[in-house]
């Protein structure tokens, strides 16, 4: 990558903009948790809206609930959290600090070790002499903690509960009923899209790592018998995937679906929805296809509860390298028969004559890490200034709209042609400063286009619209305005052709 970006400059930016920064900054801030501004949350919903938009139309059948954050304890014996929801750590018996043990190891020794035992992870340490990153001094043998946040709830604490880890356990508690609800259908999918909590022993890299974050997950309840097929499968079985195998983790192969279901034994029905969220990341937020690939995980760094476990990885300079922003998960029965023992519920379903406990493919995606790669690859130093070229559609804000000078009848016609906008758009306003510094404000916020109010607007209703990235600007009726913008945002026409070309730089 040549692209100089440092984790830094995207934290700078990030606060003085409003996109985000670590919460409770009044009180010296609280690790592992981050606030957002107004840009940011902007952002977030965008994103959001995409995702739903993308992966709610796959299927008439794809819904969206919003269960709590908080679920009893039984929730989460069921699906396996209490016991296996563990991270490694280990602790300097000089100065105390604790760490994550295989981060640890995997920063000294440049290899991953996700999923490695602690026994394992503690010969290692020994081999190589690995130390307190803080002081020098030795290590303790590694041991393991729960990352889920217990809650006593009540006066009188009379029940445990946890915030939940993972926003999927509210479909599986919840799928019964959407099952009888929703015309006793498979596939059925379930979509959340909500906070999840995790106490991570070192969160680190702003929005990659934190204690409190967002996911989009769907998941998508089905007939195992079926699993090879997937009524849609001719859409896609010429598309090729990138990934990499646990075979040859250096190189990244592009691999038609119909080769991937010969040659990597993976199902159809798995498969198509590999195709279907690649398709997002290089359509929807407009990713290079350069640095996005699949990971497939080995037995020891799949989740406890996946069959087949590939994630969705991003090469991101200012991180150093590829990381993960979401994953498929085959989870197969594991919950739902988890939860019919815990709960004593039958989670069986009759269909197509038979009596089954339906399987799971999972589309999990967390969304702050999702938020900060597009905050990467929207980053540019050009013009003397920092740009965010994000895709149009995913921008923050849709339109500033600008009076030329804050006289002669401009700011009112200005702010009519605000209030037109608003109904279809996410629009801003501003009348402070010169022309040219509040086009370099807007350009520094990523806001896609900028509609301005001249002397001209007052005598003919036309404006000039300026597009972000390459300054170019056209001249366009007001009338037109929205259909243009939003035939822009979709791409389906070309600046240049939208209006009479104005200024070019
Ligand atoms: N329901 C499955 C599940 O939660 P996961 O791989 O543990 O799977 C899914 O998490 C996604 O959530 C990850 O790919 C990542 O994008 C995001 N994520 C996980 N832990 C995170 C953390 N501590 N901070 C920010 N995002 C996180």
């Amino acid at each position: 990558m040549t692209k100089k970006i440092t984790i830094e400059k995207i934290e700078e930016l990030a606060k003085r903009r409003g996109f985000f920064w670590q919460s409770s900054e009044i009180y010296g801030g609280f690790s592992g948790f981050y606030d957002y501004g107004h840009l940011g949350f902007l952002l977030k919903n965008k994103f959001e809206n995409a995702w739903r938009n993308f992966f709610l139309s796959l299927d008439d059948m794809f819904y969206e609930i919003f269960p709590t954050n908080i679920m009893p304890e039984q929730v989460f014996q069921a699906s396996g959290h209490l016991k296996s929801f563990q991270d490694p750590l280990c602790k300097c018996k000089k100065c105390g600090n604790i760490e994550r043990a295989d981060h640890l190891v995997e920063e000294q020794l440049k290899e991953s070790f996700e999923g490695m035992s602690p026994k394992d992870l503690t010969e290692l340490i020994i081999k190589h002499d690995i130390r307190c990153p803080k002081c020098g001094g030795k290590l303790s043998e590694v041991g393991e903690l729960n990352m889920m946040f217990p809650l006593d709830i009540g006066a009188d604490s009379e029940s445990r509960a946890y915030l939940r880890p993972e926003t999927a356990q509210g479909a599986y508690i919840n799928f019964k009923r959407m099952f009888e609800i929703l015309r006793k259908k498979i596939p059925l999918g379930l979509a959340i899209i909500g906070k999840a909590y995790r106490n991570e022993v070192s969160p680190r890299q702003l929005l990659i790592r934190t204690r409190e974050f967002s996911q989009a997950e769907l998941q998508i309840f089905f007939d195992p018998d079926k699993i090879n097929e997937h009524p849609k499968w001719d859409e896609v079985k010429d598309y090729k995937l990138r990934l990499t195998t646990t075979k040859d983790r250096k190189n990244i192969i592009e691999i038609s679906c119909e080769d991937a279901n010969k040659k990597l034994s993976l199902p159809k029905f798995y498969i198509y929805y590999m195709a279907k969220v690649q398709q997002f990341y290089l359509n929807v937020m407009q990713i290079p296809k350069e640095i996005f690939r699949f990971k497939e995980l080995s037995e020891e760094e799949k989740a406890f509860y996946n069959k087949y476990h590939w994630d969705i990885e991003l090469d991101l300079a200012s991180l150093g390298g590829f990381k993960e922003v979401a994953g498929i998960h085959y989870r197969t029965d594991h919950d739902l028969s988890g939860h019919q023992k815990i709960s004593r519920e039958s989670m069986s379903i009759s269909i197509d004559g038979k009596k089954i406990i339906p399987h799971v493919i999972e589309l999990s995606f967390g969304i702050d890490r999702n938020l900060y790669a597009l905050l990467e690859m929207a980053y540019s130093e050009e013009r003397d200034q920092t740009i965010l070229k994000f895709p149009r559609s995913l921008s923050p804000v849709d339109v500033v709209v600008l009076p030329l000078v804050k006289k002669d009848g401009m700011p009112k016609k200005a702010r009519e042609v605000q209030d037109m906008l608003k109904q279809d758009f996410v629009v801003f306003y501003d009348e402070s400063g010169s022309i040219g510094r509040r086009y370099a404000r807007e350009d520094e916020r990523g806001t896609a286009f900028a509609v301005t109010v001249d002397s001209q607007t007052m005598q003919d209703d036309t404006v000039t619209l300026r597009d972000r990235d390459t300054t170019v600007q056209i001249r366009v009726a007001i009338k037109d305005l929205i259909e243009t913008i939003n035939k822009l945002m979709r791409y389906e026409i070309d600046f240049e052709k939208a209006g009479k070309v104005v200024y070019e730089p």
